[in-house]
């Protein structure tokens, strides 16, 4: 197959949800239908607290390591369909966010009884920066949720993006029926047990649906949709401005082979990528990728680590010579892996779109970028990312302040946590989106550089960066805490939503940035 080929058929996605939502529900689904898993209901028995033994878990033993929870590969129909998962609930992560910059669109999963919840928005909103295709599956349907009109309202209001429904529920919870498939022009009824029923729209006559209430409230709502609904054009798609809307149930498997058809129909294959160079086609016949992720193995007794990568042009190939563009140190790739292969654990070539596995013997850094031969040039910068918590840190022994400076710069760097410092005073504050990454840097920072640390939580706060070059520190205090980060850049730290309102109310004239909001703002 040409590299041409291969990459047309490339579908990279992630799945972004609140917890609960169903994401491992709907994945193992996609995975049962990508024949990955023979059965379902055997990846996660959270009620008996223990795992199945299933084709997933086996593979999961064989490697050893976590990969699988991290990307899962398969070919379906014609596809070759790569889903890299968004560590949530206690392992949210700047990780997640990393992960969907090395994707070409998003599932996003509604919880139809919820509507949009916050972890979603955070999520939603690193996709929307960065201009992806974004799909919504709205689940849930065989439970009581609110109303499909409501929640697609909430979708474009709260996240600020258009809607288009692809399918429509025929009532729901215990009147659930099916859903009218307006894309592929028919009906498919909900019967239970995993089964579905297809009823071309030109054969609905035929059935007891016509003379149904529950049927005749659908259609009443299929009109409103027509008339005032917003119009499909692919080219919105694209470009992130209008999320095809999907409902179903993925625990009952419903509704989910449809999506999944229909999604891959759409979604994007892989694009040409910014680098400091300008844009790098897929097709372009140099190999190109670069590392959104570095995985450490929690076990002292191997320091080594699996960095990710994320195959961006040309045709990878087991032993071929790269150039590290940040070194400039050429490496050759022998030990790589890839995800879900079935029967291999070595990766022998892959394409744009893919992402393999490259040992890590302590030389990569997250955003290197890797290209084939000689050349040299970078893949736009990942972005920093907003944290959420933030602790001050210090040394328990003040003899130990050396090493405690040096492993702080290190682990810094490598883009885990982010580090500030309180004006003034320059105490060490830390921050990072998630709570995983303060134990992280704890242990290391004891198994590396032999350093016990302590922290004071400062807990979640609201870091707002500042924009303007001269402003009055006289307004700061404790509850909006003036810090500078690891580039000098002034920032505040509000203590809640509160404190942030009342200061944008009383200091106007101090210009603030959300990282989420305006990415076009970078610390240099
Ligand atoms: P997550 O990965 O997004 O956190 O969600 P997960 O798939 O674990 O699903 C969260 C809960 O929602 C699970 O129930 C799951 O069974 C349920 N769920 C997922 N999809 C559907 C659906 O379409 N309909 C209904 N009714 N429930 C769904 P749980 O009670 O947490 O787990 P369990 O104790 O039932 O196993």
């Amino acid at each position: 197959m040409s590299l041409e080929n291969e990459i047309n058929r490339r579908r990279t996605f992630a799945i972004i949800s609140h917890p609960d939502a169903g994401k491992t529900t709907l994945t193992e689904k996609l995975l049962y239908f990508g024949e990955v898993i023979r059965s379902t209901g055997t990846v996660k028995g959270k009620k008996s607290g223990k795992f199945a033994a299933s084709d997933w878990m086996e593979i999961e033993k064989k490697r050893g390591i976590s990969v699988t929870s991290s990307v899962m590969s398969f070919p379906y129909h014609d596809f070759h369909v790569n889903i890299l998962d968004t560590p949530g609930h206690e392992d949210f992560s700047e990780d997640t966010y990393r992960t969907l910059t090395a994707v070409d669109s998003v599932v996003m999963i509604i919880d139809s009884t919820k509507g949009v919840e916050p972890q979603t928005i955070k999520l939603f909103k690193v996709c929307r920066l960065r201009g992806i295709p974004i799909f919504t599956f709205i689940n849930k349907l065989d439970r009581e949720g609110r109303e499909p009109l409501e929640l697609l309202a909430e979708i474009e209001e709260v996240l600020g993006i258009e809607s288009y429904p692809m399918n429509w529920p025929i009532g729901m919870g215990k009147r659930f029926l099916g859903i009218y498939d307006r894309f592929n022009s028919q009906v498919v009824r909900f019967k239970g047990d995993e089964e579905e029923e297809i009823v071309p729209f030109d054969h609905i006559e035929q059935t007891d649906l016509v003379d149904h209430p529950v049927y005749n409230d659908t259609l009443g709502e299929i009109e409103l949709l027509e008339e005032a609904g917003n119009e499909f054009t692919m080219e919105r798609v694209q470009k992130g401005e209008l999320t095809p809307v999907f409902f179903g149930s993925a625990l009952a498997n419903f509704g989910v082979q449809t999506f999944l058809d229909t999604f891959l129909q759409f979604a994007a294959p892989p694009k040409p990528r910014k680098t400091d160079q300008g844009l790098v086609a897929p097709e372009a016949e140099t190999f190109s990728g670069y590392i959104f992720k570095i995985q450490a193995n929690m076990n002292p007794a191997h320091r080594d680590r699996i960095a990710f990568l994320r195959v961006c042009s040309g045709k990878f190939e087991r032993g071929m010579s790269v150039n590290v563009s940040r070194t400039n140190k050429t490496i050759k790739l022998n030990q790589t892996q890839a995800f879900m292969a079935k029967d291999r654990e070595t990766v022998d070539e892959a394409y744009p779109g893919d992402i393999i596995g490259i040992y890590d013997p302590n030389i990569y850094q997250i955003g290197d970028t890797l290209i084939e031969g000689k050349g040299n040039f970078h893949f736009d910068e990942l972005p920093q990312f907003p944290p959420e918590l933030f602790k001050r840190v210090q040394a328990k022994n003040v003899m130990k302040s050396k090493q405690f400076r040096k492993g702080i710069e290190q682990l810094v760097q490598e883009g885990a946590i982010q580090l500030f410092k309180q004006d003034l005073t320059d105490s060490f504050i830390l921050g990072a989106v998630g709570q995983l990454q303060f134990e992280v840097f704890e242990y290391r920072m004891k198994a590396e550089y032999n350093v016990d640390i302590e922290f004071v939580s400062l807990g979640e706060r609201i870091p707002r960066w500042i924009k303007n070059e001269k402003f009055d520190k006289r307004f700061f205090d404790s509850r909006s805490m003036l810090v500078r980060d690891r580039y000098d850049q002034y920032a505040v730290l509000f203590e809640n939503e509160f404190t942030y309102r009342y200061f944008l109310e009383n200091q106007k004239d101090i210009e603030l940035v959300d990282l989420l909001e305006e990415n076009d703002y970078q610390a240099q």
